[in-house]
């Protein structure tokens, strides 16, 4: 890379970096946090960080939370290969291919899947995902370099990958673009605090965070924020109309998950619940009237947490103790 280069990407990096920091910023604001800038420098940092691992080897088994570029290049024949992507909530991935060298006739493949699968378990499940599940897999050997760069739907994606031949093998571009209205996201970090808004869209969304927390909702609107077309609190959900579903489980699929509660009526302040279960799922199922919104917070809970059921008024899930 020429140094000049260099330069432009770094000054496109900070721009793009402070674009993402003003819009957190605002957000920040509105919830009336007293220090937005320390965010701010973080996610600089961080960003800048990244910089240096601009372009490394892939695995064969692999996770990357980093633009860049990455070169995979078999030293045997590698056949069960896969490399899991992630970024924040508010971006999808784009995959471009800038060289690939492997046997499609002689049984290589490279696969994009449009999220994630372990254990046979997809997210978003099919029932969250836009696309049928056949349009999520793009295998490299059917359309070739007519598809050169595939985005993600979502903070997730993922490539499936055999090389036979050693010295065969590909190079991709990894980058990151804003997605305004994130749906169906896997946090990064066992704790944060988010807002899922659905705005008149018919779509469910799923945010998944794959560790125990204890998660604190603290504000659900369900209708037109000016509340007019708000929903009397009845008796459960009856799974009709709008709604948020708490999901726990071991697999990935929120769809495989138990629902833990619903929450079918807006309210304000928090309810906390102690979720032990390896994976939780806060899904929001809209109709499309109306603009829907929740608010939580979660934390990875401790493992002497795990073991003591408290007995105070917390609800409590998938504790040994229970
Ligand atoms: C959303 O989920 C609900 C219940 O889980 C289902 O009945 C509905 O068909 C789903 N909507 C869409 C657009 O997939």
């Amino acid at each position: 890379m020429s140094p000049s280069f260099k330069l432009q990407c770094h000054l496109i990096l900070i721009f793009l970096v402070a674009l993402r920091g003003e819009s957190r910023y605002l957000e920040l604001r509105e919830k009336g946090d007293p220090d937005p800038f320390l965010l701010f420098s973080a996610n600089l940092k961080r960003e800048l960080a990244g910089e240096q691992l601009y372009h490394r080897a892939l695995r064969c088994l692999d996770m990357l939370s980093l633009q860049g570029q990455f070169t995979f290049t078999a030293d045997q024949p590698q056949l069960h290969c896969a490399a899991f992507f992630i970024s924040e909530p508010e971006e999808f991935i784009t995959i471009y291919y800038d060289l690939v060298s492997i046997d499609c006739q002689g049984g290589d493949f490279l696969k994009v899947f449009d999220g994630w699968i372990l254990k046979g378990e997809k997210f978003p499940s099919s029932q969250d995902h836009p696309l049928p599940t056949t349009e999520r897999y793009i295998d490299f050997c059917e359309s070739g370099l007519s598809r050169r760069s595939i985005r993600s739907s979502q903070n997730v994606a993922m490539i499936f990958f055999r090389v036979h031949e050693p010295g065969n093998g590909f190079t991709l571009t990894i980058r990151r673009d804003p997605n305004l209205f994130p749906c169906n996201v896997i946090s990064q970090t066992p704790n944060g605090k988010f807002t899922l808004v659905v705005p008149h869209q018919h779509r469910n969304c799923s945010f998944s965070i794959i560790y125990p927390v204890v998660i604190k909702i603290s504000d659900l609107t369900l209708g037109h924020l000016n509340g007019l077309q708000l929903k009397k609190p009845s008796a459960g959900c009856g799974g009709k109309g709008d709604f948020v579903e708490l999901l726990g489980g071991t697999g990935l699929d929120p769809s495989k998950m138990m629902p833990l509660a619903d929450l079918c009526y807006p309210f304000q302040g928090p309810a906390q619940m102690k979720i032990g279960c390896d994976n939780t799922v806060v899904r929001m199922v809209s109709s499309g009237k109306n603009i829907n919104r929740v608010t939580f917070e979660y934390r990875q809970l401790e493992p002497y947490e795990l073991e003591n059921p408290n007995g105070n008024s917390i609800q409590e899930f998938c504790l040994s103790g229970l």
